[in-house]
């Protein structure tokens, strides 16, 4: 348990639920105090970015939720999910080196997915504002939990053995608290950047970015300190998105989509 006001200091542990961000949503409406971990064994309405769904397989992976209430100005709210990307990456990095971040924040290794953020903005209530922050992991899933056109991967079938869940949980929590607090104290700009430029997985690539109403297409140059992402595209103007989907190009087309 970590210490009051910090990222953990309050668990509910529950055994199934429909989605752990919707349930701390509902804690949060009701009061819940910033740092309340939410996790579940399993969920049976597990929600994605884009209004995608986030199946796993129950007991095998990890999905939680922060109940943070951040004392931010708005517009730097966005990019607690680009701090939860490289911390995850880093914390995950420990154990598989090759972890990559794919900008905004999804956390791949080889070729797939190991794991997902969805930050989403709680009703206010009396406490006020929230942030819920989901993240989903694939611990220990086998290949055969996972449709085949589904790109997703595990930290087990990368490494080749079992993940103690707990242990995991508890180091991932213990690291966005960390990186947390270092984003409240500088902002992106600095260390955090720089962790997220040197496990970029996008950088150096051809992307097809799709964000809203606005596309591109074009070679990716890097991250700014806003946590855009920098594509010069195939006209030479260099395009910057705050937000959107990216999938990597190869010469025949799309390689890497961006679902689970
Ligand atoms: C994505 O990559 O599309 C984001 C996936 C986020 C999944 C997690 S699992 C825990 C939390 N509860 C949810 O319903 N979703 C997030």
């Amino acid at each position: 348990m970590a210490p009051p006001g910090r990222p953990g200091c309050r668990v509910v542990h529950l055994e199934r639920v429909d989605s752990t961000n919707r349930h701390a949503a509902r804690l949060a409406a009701a009061g819940a105090e910033h740092g309340t971990l939410v996790v579940a064994d399993e969920q049976f309405a597990g929600r994605g970015r884009r209004g995608r769904e986030w199946s796993s397989p129950p007991g095998r992976n990890l999905a939680f939720s922060l109940i943070l209430r951040p004392a931010l100005p708005d517009d730097r709210v966005p990019l607690l999910a680009l701090v939860a990307g490289i911390s995850l990456a880093d914390t995950i990095g420990r154990r598989l080196p090759e972890v990559r971040v794919k900008w905004p924040n999804d956390v791949w290794c080889r070729g797939g997915k190991l794991a997902g953020i969805l930050c989403e903005a709680g009703a206010p209530g009396p406490a006020g504002r929230a942030v819920i922050m989901g993240i989903g992991v694939n611990v220990n899933s086998r290949a055969e939990d996972f449709a085949p056109e589904i790109p997703a991967v595990s930290m087990a079938r990368l490494a080749g053995r079992q993940f103690d869940l707990p242990l995991v949980l508890r180091h991932l929590v213990e690291g966005l608290d960390r990186d947390l607090e270092i984003f409240s104290a500088e902002g992106f700009g600095g260390r955090l950047l720089e962790r997220f430029r040197h496990r970029c997985l996008l950088t150096g690539k051809r992307v097809a970015i799709e964000a809203g109403d606005r596309t591109g297409a074009g070679m990716v140059v890097g991250v700014d300190a806003g946590g855009r992402l920098l594509l010069d595209d195939d006209f030479g103007c260099r395009r910057f998105f705050a937000a959107g989907e990216a999938s990597i190009l190869s010469h025949g087309g799309c390689i890497s989509a961006a679902g689970r």
